[in-house]
Parts: C-alpha cells; structure tokens; sequence
C-alpha cells in the first residue's frame, strides 16, 4: 500500500512542470544565477521500429530512462546543497533550469531557450562581450552526439559547458569547443582502460562490434590507433552493427562471431541500438564470449535486466569510479522501486559526476564574484568571464580533487566492472580500477567468469612460445604465429627480437631452444684424465730410471764403461733428462703464458741438449785418433778448450736463439682458445699453435744433429760393442723424426686436447728413447757383467778390434 502511494507520488511529481517561468523547461528554481541542466529522461524508444529519418519523435514516443532522472536528481541535490552552505557562496541563491532532451532528439531548442534573455529572445549582436544570457552555465548532456551538437552552440558565447558523460574524442578539440569541459576522463582513457584489462588477462585476439554512428566509428578507431601503438592485441575482425531490421545482416554477424577463434568481443555502440542486438544473440544460442561495454552500456541498468542475457558469458564494462553522494539517495524516491538497487547502483557512477560539475560551476563563481566567508560582490556575471574562472578551479569534493586537465576533462578514477544477477548482490560489481595519470588497472576483486571451472577464457590468435621459441608470423597479425626452436648457439630473446634467435656470444654456446647461452666449457688436459695418467706414469717412470741411472753412473764414474760412454758428459746429457722429465706436469692444466714457454722451448732445448751430446760423443770416438795424428795442434786446441763441451754449448745456443726467434715472430704467446669443431659447447685452449716455420726450423736442427751424430756413428760401426752407438741413434733418430712428422700431420688437420695429449706423449716417448735407449744398456753392463766393465777387458776388446783392422 505504502508503495503504491510513493509510486503515485512520484508519478505526480514527475509530471510536474513549473507554471513559473515557462513550459520550456521542466524543472525551475528560481536564483540569482541560475544553472542550464541537459539530462535524457526519456530514451528508449516504445516500439522497436527505428528512429524515422525524416520526423523528430517525440519525447512520449520513448520510454522513461532512469538513470537519466537520477542525474538530474543529483543536479538538483548539488544545487541545493550549495544553497545550503554557506561558505562557498555567501548571500548568493543558485537556481536551475534542466530541460529533458529526450535522448537527443529534443536539444537545439531548449539551448537556445536557455541562451536567450528573459524576453525569450536571444538577440543578434556584433559582440556578445556583454552579453548575460539566462544561465550562467550549462550541464549536460549526457551522450556525446547531444554534447556535440550543444557545444557547437555554446562555444560561440563562449558560455561554460560541463558535460558529465559525454566522453567524445571531439569535445577535447578546444579550437572547436572551446567553452566545453567534462567532469569525466575522455575516451582515450576509457579505451587505456580496456586494453590494460586485456592485457591483464592475456587476450590479444578481439572481435569489435560497432555501432553505425559516430559514436561507434569513433570509439573503434580510437581502439585501432591504440592496438596499433601497442602491437600485443589483434583484431580478429571489425563488424558494424546492422540496423535491427536487417536480419540477414545480422545473422551474418553473429555465425561470424560463432565461428571465430576470438572469444572477446569489444563492442562500442549507444544502449539503445543493443537490446535487439542481444536479443538476436539470445536467438542464436551464442555463448561463451566476454562481452566488453563501454561506458555507453557499461551500466544500463535496462539491458542488464534484459531475460537471458546472462546466459551470453561474461560481462565485463569500463565506466566511471562510482563515488557515494552521502545524502543523494535519502532524497531518492526510486530507493524502494521495483529496480530500485540497480538504478541506485548504475546512476550512482555518473552521479559523482554530475554533483562534481556543478560544485566545479560554483567554485568558479565563487572565485569570479570574490567572495569571502561572508558576502560576494554582486555583478554580472558574463559567460567568458566565469569559464576563465571554471578551467583554474582545484578543490577537494568527496576526497577527490576536482580540476580540469590540459583539455579540459576531470580525470577522475574509471571502474572496470563485472555484471552480476544475483538479486543479493551488486550488479555492476568493480573488479579493477583504472587510473588515469598513471593509465594503469589495480586489479581489486575476482572476476566470475562463465567458464565450467571459472578459469579466464583463453582469447589468443596462437598459443604464446615455449622460452627459447621464435615466433614466425602467419598472415598479416603479429598475434598470429608459430614457434620455432631457436638453434644451437643461439638464444631467444624477446626484448631484441621476438621474431628472430640472437647469436650467442662467442665465449659462449647455448644447446638450442634457449633463452640464454651458457659459457662454454674449457677443454685441456687435466690431472683425471686416463691419458694423463698414462702420460705422467710413463715420465715418473723415466724421472726414476733416470735418476737410477744417475746414480749409478756416478757410483761407477770411473770405470771404463762409463767414461766410455762420455764421462762428465754423461752428466750433461742426464741432467736436462731428469729436469724434463720432471718439468711434464706443465702439460697439464690451463695453459699460461709461463707453462706455454716451457711447453714449446723448454723441452726441445732439453732434446738438443742430449742429442748434441750425443753427436759430439760419436765424432770423437771416431775422429779423436785421426785428430791426433794427423792434426795434433787441432787436437790440442780441442783438448784444452775442452772442445766437446764448447760444441755442446754451441749448439744448444743456436737451438736457443732459433726458438727465441720463432717466439719472437708468432703474433702472440698468450695461449689462445677456438671452438672444438665436434662439439660446439666446448673451447678449447691450447698454446699458440707457432708450429708452421718454426717447428719445421726446430726439428730441421734436431735431424740434423741426429744426422750428423748416425753418420759418426755409422763410420764406427766396427768399434768395439761398447763403442758402437750407430744402432741406438739411428733408431733415435728414426723415431724423433717419425713422431715429429706425425705430430704436424696431426696438427695440422686436428686441434683439440688431442694435440696436447700426443704433444706431451711424443716429448716424454723422445726422452724415454735416449735416458733408457742409450744409457739403458750400459747401466744394464755396469750391474750384471761388472767383469765387462773392467780396462783389462777393454783393452782386450780394443786389442781384438785393432787386430781385425791389421
Ligand atoms: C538544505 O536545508 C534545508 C533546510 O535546512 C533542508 O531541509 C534540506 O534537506 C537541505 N538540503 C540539502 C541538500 O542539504
Ligand atoms: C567580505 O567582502 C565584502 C565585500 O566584498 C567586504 O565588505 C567584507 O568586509 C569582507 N569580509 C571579510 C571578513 O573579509
Ligand atoms: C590542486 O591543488 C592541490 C593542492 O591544493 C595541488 O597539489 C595540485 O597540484 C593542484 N592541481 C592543479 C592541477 O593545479
Ligand atoms: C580472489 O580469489 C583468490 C583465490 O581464488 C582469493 O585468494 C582472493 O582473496 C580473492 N580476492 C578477492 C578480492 O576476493
Ligand atoms: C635482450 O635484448 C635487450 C635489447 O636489445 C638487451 O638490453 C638485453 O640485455 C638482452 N638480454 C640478454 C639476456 O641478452
């Protein structure tokens, strides 16, 4: 009963229209300035027939819209409230006018109602500086085709226009509009808005659906311009919404829609133009979609209501931050309503804006007629004079602060919000807010989406890449691709190239499929490694047979055998033998600048060493008795100079300045690393190969001497056994040679730790020939036929052989 009272009431009190001052305008309060108000209190049409082109309907031939009755309330509040206060405009009585436009239809003429003067006549003037017309300002209204075709009126007066929802790219064009301001954030930021949100859950493979008007033409190309800026979301396809008449068209839409991978679907279209697009929707059984609104639709509350419809998916809208009025819905009568909630919840938004354009109009006439805590200067207020004052206003309203940006729009918070039906719940429930100075969404509640196991629908072109994937385009969409391993020594990344692998480094390698390289492993000899213990066992195995033969020599120094075999020269021979023997572990480990100069000229000075030594023994054996007799003061000479030494000396200095100057001439002693050609993943390191000339050089001497020391050798052949080292040089000879040849061979076509290894076995093998090849057999003589090593039976022998010679 109560309810049908208040119903009846509000009936009345809607039908209401003020005898005072004229039939124009629907609702008045009288006031010293007074305020123009534009809202659309009726707009969706009765009938589903389109709008006739040729005729403008009236207002009777729509329904009520009340969200608009709503703002218009909220004007009302705001003017009131003002009155109210006495701070902000002290002995000053704000008045409105507000006229219902019926969407759009009913709008030039109440504009230029509320531009005329009291006379209701709006004079033509050569200069309107002077000119007060009936309202000091104008809210409203709300779409953005009425705010257009009033701001074109407005600007030329230049009379300050605050529109509350009309979020148009157009009105931020100051040249055209300059007396335009908004008391909402423009469609840039509204579009920011839904890109952040598909961002955020990873959709890049949209469908947009268009109204066929501006508003629709607008808003979707200011979609393109962003998605072509960002390149992460494509668009699947473009569709302009037909005429609901044209069914063909439509079906065609929607098996479009049905047949698309794209499961997002933007669409920009006024409210009006959707009921019957939903409803063929509903016909087609199509499901599953998330159904992104603009603000257009975002929160009217008459499709929300529409039977079905949430059978369509998900629902999710960008719209105006909702601030609560305190005191606004008190006064509201629709609070107990049939729809009351949703109307409270969905004017709500737009509301805050509607009470901030006001206030914003009140402040600037605070500042314009300087006003203090007491009074105001009276004065005209002419239009130019109070939206200079409108654009320089900066206060706190609600907690929010209430200025005008560059071009002139309030950027106020958006919402991102979720349609819910649940009768216990909101229907228009915020999931993210948007900020506009840092164009960013701060996601603050869970989305319900339509899904079995409420998890986000998926909405992509092609699934995103493994890591370590290139994309290769398909078509025309980046969004469109398919992934390619990345190869071996390469590695993907995305911020370089998402379309194509970089290359590693050099000092590293990657396996392929990789987001990064790793270092490659350095390969040498190391200590684990079989063929270094191998190596080394058969060097202590020299170093100690060796040393025993040292020892052995010097217990016997002066035994025939002995001195037989050199003498003190032995010593000479040994004691290189032993060092390089011992100097082996050089070859294992990292090479350096200090083991790479042992490597390649300690060792062969060793071996020249031992090998002039042993040329020299051979040439005088054979040579020293022909010396004596034929050539006594050489003979002398080379005793007393101790010839044999000096030789040695010699030699060893030429095998010493040939390896300097190889040295000298390789471009670098640093050791050097390259790419094991088997496996990429591994560097190997390894002294500077300086082999080509320079080893050649190198072995050339050695040969020589070898030569040299087999051609003695070889004269003396009939010495005495013990005398006779013509076998053990030429198989010396013959296996330094081999191996030396060998080793560049391999060299030349093989670079691994392979080398190192053969290099290090040649040199040990080429030492263990002459420590056990020529001091072997004697040693074995001096231990077990010590009778042999006696002068009696040296002489004997000698005796034998120079009686063969007789
Ligand atoms: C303004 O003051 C009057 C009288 O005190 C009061 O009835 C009314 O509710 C107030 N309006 C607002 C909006 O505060
Ligand atoms: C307020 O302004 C009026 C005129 O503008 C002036 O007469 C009055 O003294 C001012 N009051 C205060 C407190 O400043
Ligand atoms: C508005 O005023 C606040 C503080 O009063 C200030 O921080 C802010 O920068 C002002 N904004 C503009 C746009 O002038
Ligand atoms: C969103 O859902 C997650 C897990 O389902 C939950 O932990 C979190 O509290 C929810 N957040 C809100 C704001 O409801
Ligand atoms: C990826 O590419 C960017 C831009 O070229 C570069 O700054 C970054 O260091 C690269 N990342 C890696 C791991 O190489």
């Amino acid at each position: 009963m109560r309810l049908q009272v208040r119903r009846l009431c509000l009936l009345l009190f809607l039908l209401w229209v003020p005898g005072e001052p004229m039939e124009n305008s629907d609702f008045y309060l009288a006031g010293d300035f007074l305020l123009g108000g534009l809202f659309t209190l009726h707009a969706n049409m009765k009938s589903t027939s389109p709008v006739d082109n040729l005729q403008v309907p009236t207002c009777r031939k729509f329904t009520m819209k009340v969200v608009g009755y709503n703002l218009m309330q909220a004007m009302r509040f705001a003017v009131e409230e003002i009155n109210n206060l006495s701070s902000l405009l002290p002995g000053v009585r704000l008045g409105y006018e507000i006229v219902d436009i019926c969407y759009m239809f009913n709008n030039i003429q109440p504009v230029l109602y509320l531009l005329a003067q009291e006379d209701y006549f709006l004079p033509i003037l050569k200069n309107y500086d002077r000119y007060v017309p009936r309202v000091v300002a104008i809210i409203g209204p709300d779409n953005s085709e009425a705010a257009k075709t009033v701001a074109n009126f407005l600007s030329m007066l230049l009379l300050p226009h605050v529109s509350y929802s009309a979020i148009t790219e157009e009105l931020r064009d100051k040249t055209r509009y300059p007396a335009t301001l908004r008391s909402i954030p423009s469609a840039t930021h509204h579009i920011e808005a839904m890109v952040q949100l598909m961002l955020h859950f990873r959709w890049n493979w949209i469908v947009v659906l268009t109204s066929n008007d501006d508003y629709g033409r607008e808003n979707s190309q200011l979609l393109t311009q962003r998605l072509a800026r960002g390149g992460d979301i494509c668009v699947a396809f473009q569709e302009v919404l037909p005429a609901p008449a044209c069914a063909p068209r439509l079906d065609a839409v929607l098996d479009k829609l049905r047949r698309s991978t794209a499961r997002v679907v933007v669409v920009f279209s006024p409210e009006v133009a959707l009921h019957d697009f939903f409803r063929a929707v509903l016909r087609a059984r199509l499901t599953g979609a998330v159904w992104i609104a603009s603000e257009s639709w975002a929160i009217d509350p008459e499709l929300h209501g529409l039977d079905g419809l949430r059978r369509c998916g998900t629902f999710l809208g960008v719209t105006i931050r909702g601030v609560p009025v305190p005191g606004e819905c008190d006064t509201c009568p629709w609070k107990t309503a049939s729809y009351g909630d949703v109307l409270t919840l969905s004017g709500e938004r737009v509301v805050f804006s509607v009470y901030a354009a006001v206030y914003a109009v009140a402040h600037a006439l605070h500042r314009l007629l300087g006003c203090n805590r007491t009074a105001c200067a009276p004065g005209p207020v002419r239009p130019w004079q109070l939206l200079r004052e409108l654009w320089d206003v900066n206060f706190t309203l609600l907690n929010s602060q209430i200025f005008f940006d560059q071009q002139g729009d309030m950027p106020l918070y958006l919402d991102i919000i979720q349609w819910q039906w649940d009768l216990s719940q909101n229907p228009f429930k915020s999931v993210a807010l948007y900020s506009p100075r840092q164009q960013q969404l701060v996601p603050i509640g869970n989305v319900s989406w339509h899904t079995g196991d409420n998890s986000v629908p998926v909405s992509m072109c092609s699934k995103s890449c493994l890591p370590g994937q290139k994309k290769k385009a398909i078509g025309l969409h980046p969004c469109c691709f398919e992934c390619h391993d990345c190869p071996p020594g390469t590695f993907y990344n995305q911020t370089a190239d998402e379309f194509d692998c970089q290359p590693c480094p050099s000092t590293m390698w990657s396996r392929g499929n990789a987001a990064s390289c790793f270092r490659r492993r350095l390969a040498f000899l190391q200590w684990h490694e079989a063929s270094t213990i191998i190596v080394v066992l058969l060097a202590a195995l020299g170093f100690f047979s060796t040393l025993a033969i040292l020892v052995v020599f010097w217990r016997h120094f002066r035994t025939p055998m002995v001195r037989s075999a050199g003498g003190p020269m032995c010593f000479v021979m040994l004691a290189p033998l032993l060092l390089a023997f011992g100097m082996v572990p050089v070859y294992v480990g990292p090479p350096t600048v200090f083991t790479c100069l042992w490597r390649q000229a300690f060792f062969t000075l060793c071996f020249t060493v031992c090998i002039s030594c042993v040329a020299v023994r051979s040439f005088q054996i054979v040579c020293i008795f022909q010396m004596a007799s034929r050539l006594p003061r050489a003979y002398g000479l080379w005793v007393r100079c101790h010839g044999a030494y000096v030789s040695v000396a010699f030699m060893t200095a030429i095998k010493a300045a040939l390896v300097a100057g190889n040295m000298l001439a390789a471009p670098t002693i640093d050791p050097t690393s390259h790419t094991d050609p088997e496996d990429p993943s591994v560097t190997i390191v390894s002294c500077h190969p300086n082999y080509r000339l320079g080893l050649l050089l190198n072995t050339s001497m050695d040969v020589l001497l070898s030569v040299v020391g087999f051609s003695f050798a070889y004269m003396g052949k009939g010495l005495p056994m013990s005398y006779n080292e013509a076998k053990f040089i030429t198989f010396c000879m013959a296996f330094s040679f081999t191996t030396s040849v060998s080793l560049c061979t391999f060299m030349a076509v093989h670079n691994g730790v392979l080398v190192t290894i053969l290099d290090l076995l040649v040199t040990v093998l080429n030492f263990l020939a002459i420590s056990l090849g020529y001091f072997g057999p004697k040693c074995y003589l001096i231990l077990f036929y010590p009778e042999r090593n006696t002068p009696a039976y040296f002489n004997s022998m000698i005796q034998g052989y120079t009686m063969r010679m007789d």
